[in-house]
């Protein structure tokens, strides 16, 4: 198994004429060649699904928001680069080695239903991102490539949430990463919020938002959202044909998925390999293996999706294949624990994660949450009993209750398999007969480069209020910058 260069170069290509010497800058010109159907019905046939975690069809997105145009206001394109699950750099790795794919893309998307928008929506402390996207930007308007497509980048804040696709157009309208019940076909971009200090590119205001409480509930036209990935394979697709992006990977996953590995590996990485490549060959290609004298134990897929035992590392990479094992092909985030690392220090690490992350605007998701993850630092600690199993099954049932975004369901998904999957090392916390753990830190990764990975080590200060004061306020974020419980969807 090798790795492949479909989206990720194997060089950095740092210039617009490079890219257009590697045969970049042809999707828009054939997307133009086509009617909007006709556009849309190539990208249904290449089977394409968004990389952002949820892996829904692409073509079937697309074909939902162009049906959902309003009469005499603008559909929004959004690229989502707002990358911050646990495990993940592949979308940052993108946009560093190839953005103008990713623009390009955007702008396909653009054409196919019938916006003349595109805004990339990424986290205010990626400076890089910021940089590398506006230079692209810059230099394909010179060129005319854009066409009459305008091109905005707008930066939002730290938290996971701000990925979640009606949190990110909450940020992009100038308010909180905070979900909303309405989907992005039905209540897309109101205004992008603008500052004129922030403008950092010719081709378009990069607006700068702050965190700030919900405004009115608007009318708004639909917004398409994509992941980095998706509309990098968008333009391969569009310039290449169906049949060619089905050259690799499966009949129900076709095409290369771009995947990071980190957490008990020689070398952490991201690597681009064919959808059908086994979890552990993507391992050993792009990871280098793991570590030496520690033996795989499980394989945790972000907090999206249940983590892989060591007995399911022959499992393709594929949406049919990982769902058919009980996980999910997610971000393909494959952070790697090592033999010697307890299970309830990860499921610890992987609910406060969550707990803190979440909003609060659906009161089980937050105060479930943060039972589970307390329950969870006290079995850690070795002050835990029977009665500490419980509480968790207990909350664990309802976290999900009334959710609005999936978040909550994380918990559900990761912690609930590590508990059933590793009961004996749980139980024997639940009776101290185990050693006390630390919990393992499980956030974002900040950086990745040359076989280092670096972690969001700041983020242990967090506040379920997400604030970083010495002691938590005992609200929820909702509480103090707004929600939407009165919003109708
Ligand atoms: C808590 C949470 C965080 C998310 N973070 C991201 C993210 O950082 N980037 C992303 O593309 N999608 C993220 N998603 C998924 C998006 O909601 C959405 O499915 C995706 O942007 C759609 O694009 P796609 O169809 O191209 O995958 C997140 C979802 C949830 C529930
Ligand atoms: S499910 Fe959790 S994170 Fe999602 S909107 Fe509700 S409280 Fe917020």
């Amino acid at each position: 198994m090798t790795l492949v260069n479909r989206i990720l170069p194997a060089e950095p290509i740092t210039t617009l004429d490079d890219y257009l010497a590697a045969g970049g800058g042809r999707a828009i010109g054939a997307a133009h060649q086509v009617d909007a159907d006709t556009l849309i019905a190539e990208v249904e046939a290449s089977g394409l699904r968004g990389r952002g975690g949820a892996g829904f069809p692409t073509g079937t997105k697309w074909r939902t928001v162009a049906a959902n145009r309003a009469p005499e206001l603008p559909t929004t394109v959004v690229v989502n680069a707002a990358e911050g699950e646990p495990g993940t750099f592949k979308d940052r790795t993108i946009l560093r080695t190839n953005p103008y794919a990713v623009i390009e893309g955007a702008i396909v998307a653009a054409i196919a239903v019938g916006s003349s928008e595109v805004v990339v929506a990424l986290k205010e402390r990626e400076p890089v991102d910021r940089r590398q996207v506006a230079g692209a930007v810059d230099e394909m308007r010179a060129t005319g490539l854009l066409g009459d497509i305008v091109v905005r980048i707008v930066t939002g804040p730290a938290e996971y949430l701000f990925g979640e696709e009606t949190a990110l157009l909450e940020v992009v309208d100038g308010r909180a990463p905070l979900p909303r019940i309405a989907p992005p076909y039905r209540r897309g971009v109101v205004e992008v919020v603008e500052h004129d200090d922030d403008v950092e590119s010719g081709s378009g205001l990069a607006a700068h938002v702050e965190m700030a409480g919900p405004g009115p509930a608007t009318v708004a036209p639909p917004a398409l959202v994509d992941n980095v990935e998706t509309l990098a394979n968008v333009t391969r697709i569009v310039a290449e044909g169906a049949d060619w992006f089905r050259a690799l990977g499966t009949e129900r996953s076709p095409g290369t998925i771009v995947c990071t590995v980190t957490g008990d590996v020689r070398r952490p990485a991201v690597g681009e390999v064919a959808l059908g490549t086994t979890v552990r060959e993507a391992i050993e290609t792009i990871g280098g293996g793991p570590v030496r004298d520690r033996p795989v134990k499980a394989v945790l897929n972000g907090v999206s999706a249940a983590p892989l035992p060591a007995t399911l590392l022959d499992t393709p990479l594929t949406y049919e294949d990982m769902a058919a094992v009980g996980s999910g092909l997610g971000t393909a985030s494959l952070i790697v624990v090592g033999e010697g690392t307890d299970m309830t220090a990860v499921a610890a690490g992987a609910a406060r994660f969550l707990a803190v992350e979440s909003c609060g605007q659906c009161t089980p998701c937050k105060a479930d949450g943060l039972t589970i993850a307390d329950t969870l630092d006290r079995l850690c600690a070795g002050n835990g009993s029977q009665v500490d199993l419980d509480t968790v099954g207990k909350a664990l049932s309802t976290v999900a209750d009334g959710a609005r975004c999936n978040l909550a369901r994380q918990q559900q998904d990761v912690i609930g398999p590590i508990i059933a999957g590793w009961d004996d090392e749980i139980v024997r916390r639940a009776t101290g007969e185990a050693e006390a753990v630390a919990p393992m830190l499980i956030t974002e990764v900040t950086a990745l480069a040359d076989g280092e990975v670096t972690l969001d080590e700041a983020w242990r200060a967090k506040q379920p209020d997400w604030t970083y004061d010495d002691e938590w306020s005992g609200s929820y974020p909702a509480d103090e910058l707004g929600d939407h419980r009165e919003e109708s969807g």
